[in-house]
C-alpha cells in the first residue's frame, strides 16, 4: 500500500519528500495552478520528478483521441516516470488502448463508476482513480467504490492498480487501506494530519517535562 502526494505545490512535495515515505506524486492542472509553481507545465513537472523517485501522475489537457495520444506520447517522452492522466470519456479509453500498447503508462481519472474503471482496464490502463471526496459530495459513497472496484479487479486477476484519489481526510486513508487500495494519493494537508495524534503530542510533553528531572 503506497502513499502519493495529490499536489504540485514544490514546497509540500519536498517537504513530505523528506518523510521518506511518499513514493510518487498526482497532479491535475487545477493543482498546477494551485501550486504556484514558476514555469512552463513541463519544467513543473520536472522538479517535481527531481523531488521524489516514484512516479508523477500528468494529465491531458486536451478532449480530442488523437491529441490525447499526441500529449501522452510527448509527456512520457520527459522520463519513464511519467504516468499520463486520461478521463474515461470515449475517446479518452479509446485513446488509452491505443497508449497502452505502445508501453505508455496511464492513470484514468476521474474514474466514478466500476463500468469506467472496467472500461479502462480492458483497454489496458496501468492505474485507475476512483475519487473518493467529489462522489461523497454529491451523496454517493465513494469508499464503497474503491472496495467494488479492487474485489472486481481481483475477482478476474486483472493487474490494472488502484489509486484512491480526492482524499479529503485521515479516516478516508484508513478507508482506502482497509478498502485494499494499491495506493492511496493525498494533499499535503492530509499526510500532516495523518502524523498527528493529540496523544502523542502530550505523551511527548509529559517525558520532556520529566526528563528535566533526570538531566
Ligand atoms: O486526485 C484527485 C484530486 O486532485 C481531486 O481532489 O479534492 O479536488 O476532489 P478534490
Amino acid at each position: 500500500m503506497l502513499i502519493f502526494l495529490d499536489s504540485a505545490n514544490l514546497e509540500h512535495i519536498q517537504s513530505a519528500a523528506r518523510l521518506g515515505v511518499v513514493s510518487g506524486a498526482t497532479t491535475n492542472p487545477s493543482l498546477v495552478a494551485k501550486g504556484g509553481g514558476k514555469g512552463t507545465y513541463k519544467e513543473i513537472v520536472l522538479s517535481i520528478l527531481d523531488l521524489l523517485s516514484g512516479e508523477v501522475s500528468v494529465e491531458v489537457l486536451s478532449e480530442e483521441r488523437n491529441s490525447m495520444i499526441e500529449e501522452a506520447r510527448d509527456y512520457s517522452s520527459w522520463s519513464p516516470r511519467i504516468v499520463v492522466k486520461i478521463p474515461p470519456t470515449w475517446e479518452g479509453i479509446s485513446a488509452i488502448s491505443i497508449l497502452s500498447q505502445e508501453g505508455v503508462k496511464t492513470n484514468l481519472t476521474l474514474c466514478f463508476s466500476l463500468n469506467q474503471a472496467l472500461l479502462g482496464a480492458n483497454a489496458g490502463v496501468t492505474y485507475v482513480s476512483p475519487f473518493v471526496g467529489r462522489l461523497d459530495d454529491v451523496g454517493e459513497d465513494g469508499m464503497r467504490l474503491v472496495a467494488d472496484i479492487v474485489e472486481t479487479f481481483s475477482r478476474y486477476n486483472i493487474q490494472t492498480r488502484v489509486i484512491a484519489a480526492s482524499l479529503r481526510h485521515p479516516l478516508h486513508c484508513v478507508q482506502a487501506f482497509k478498502a485494499g487500495a494499491h495506493i492511496a494519493t493525498m494533499p499535503y494537508e492530509v499526510l500532516l494530519k495523518m502524523v498527528d495524534h493529540p496523544l502523542t503530542t502530550i505523551g511527548i510533553s509529559r517525558f520532556m517535562k520529566d526528563a528535566q528531572r533526570i538531566i
